[in-house]
């Protein structure tokens, strides 16, 4: 049997940590014994306003079960903001472990229509609060030779996600970014992974805009969804993995990993054999590539989902195939 994994000693900062996957993530930590930075802005699922409270509550439920926590209520989306975060857990407790960078909204349109309001908070929130609190973060796990960073990417951006051209774009640049994490960070214990959670939370309410139909062929993948009506879309089953990848245990780092209804996988953009053209120096004609295009494309057998829809019925397949649902 494997030993409880602790956190103790550990200083934990979950951003966006007020509701959904984060507050999961930060209750837990706390649980399991770290010390938690809650951040959270407060505002609404698409991102406007902002409240103290969202935090705090999360703190108090920390603080009633005897952990210990506290707020911060600064935007990640901002340089100063991030800094702040960095600095809370520096004031209260002198270090930073753990970093998961969670904060987020949606703010979906069809790509044609996208407005300026609609991209720069979205690119904001998502990909450059990874860089302001990201950048404080990693010097401080840096200083102390030792660090667990998670960034919060979508199977939006992985796979496809209509409507979603602005946020699957900010998501999909956390994997460059993690990469070069995890490339530096290897000489001081610095870890770097992307999740791709997956959780009916109150995001899903941005993704009902009225415009935004949902397909026929989604649709009868919905209603035969067995996630949905077993209850493993709520945020709690993507906790473990999340905190697995943050835990001293994990060596994993560079890596992309799926939770999605309770099915844990790991993701990877691959490439094929292919074809490599003859010795010399003369560069392949267009021709030659036509000729060789199947083998190019080949890459043996490897789900490869094309939308998000797509990688629900991949993890039903893998659930039948397993015995885990008829
Ligand atoms: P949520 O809306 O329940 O929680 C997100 C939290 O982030 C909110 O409490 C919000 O106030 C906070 N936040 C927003 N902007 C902020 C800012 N500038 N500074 C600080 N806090 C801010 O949403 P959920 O579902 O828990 O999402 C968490 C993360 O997971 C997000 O990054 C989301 O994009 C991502 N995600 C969620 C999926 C899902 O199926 N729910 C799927 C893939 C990714």
């Amino acid at each position: 049997a494997v030993a409880q994994i602790r956190f103790d000693d550990r200083v934990a900062i979950v951003t966006g940590a007020g509701n959904g996957l984060g507050r999961e993530y930060a209750l837990e930590l706390a649980r399991r014994g770290a010390k938690v930075v809650v951040n959270d802005l407060g505002g609404s699922g698409s991102g406007v306003g902002a409240s103290a409270t969202a935090a705090e509550r999360v703190v108090e439920e920390i603080r009633d079960l005897g952990g210990t926590a506290v707020a911060n209520t600064d935007s990640v989306a901002t340089r100063a903001g991030g800094a702040s975060v960095v600095q809370t857990a520096l004031d209260a407790w002198g270090r930073v472990d753990v970093l998961i960078s969670n904060a987020g909204f949606l703010r979906n349109s069809r790509f044609e229509d996208l407005t300026d309001e609609q991209i720069d908070p979205i690119i904001d929130v998502h990909l450059k609060a990874a860089f302001y609190v990201g950048q404080p973060a990693y010097r401080a796990m840096r200083a102390n030779g030792y660090g667990r960073m998670l960034f919060t990417g979508s199977a939006s951006a992985m796979f496809g996600h209509a409507w979603q051209a602005n946020y699957a774009s900010g998501k999909g640049a956390m994997v460059g970014l993690s990469n070069v994490i995890a490339l530096e960070g290897s000489a001081y214990g610095i870890q770097s992974n992307v999740l791709l959670p997956t959780a009916v939370s109150r995001l899903a309410d941005e993704m009902d805009q009225g415009f935004m139909e949902i397909p026929e062929f989604a649709k009868s993948i919905q209603t035969a969804d067995f996630s949905a009506s077993d209850g493993r879309v709520v945020p709690e089953f993507n906790t473990p993995l999340a905190l697995y990848l943050v835990s001293e245990n994990c060596q994993a780092t560079h890596g992309l990993y799926s939770s999605n209804s309770g099915r844990y996988a790991r993701v990877r953009i691959c490439a094929g054999e292919g074809w490599v053209a003859p010795k010399g120096s003369v560069p392949p004609t267009l021709e030659d590539i036509s000729t060789h295009f199947d083998k190019i494309s080949e890459l043996g057998e490897f789900s490869q989902p094309m939308t998000v829809y797509e990688e629900f019925t991949a993890v039903a397949a893998a659930a039948r195939k397993q015995g885990v649902y008829p």
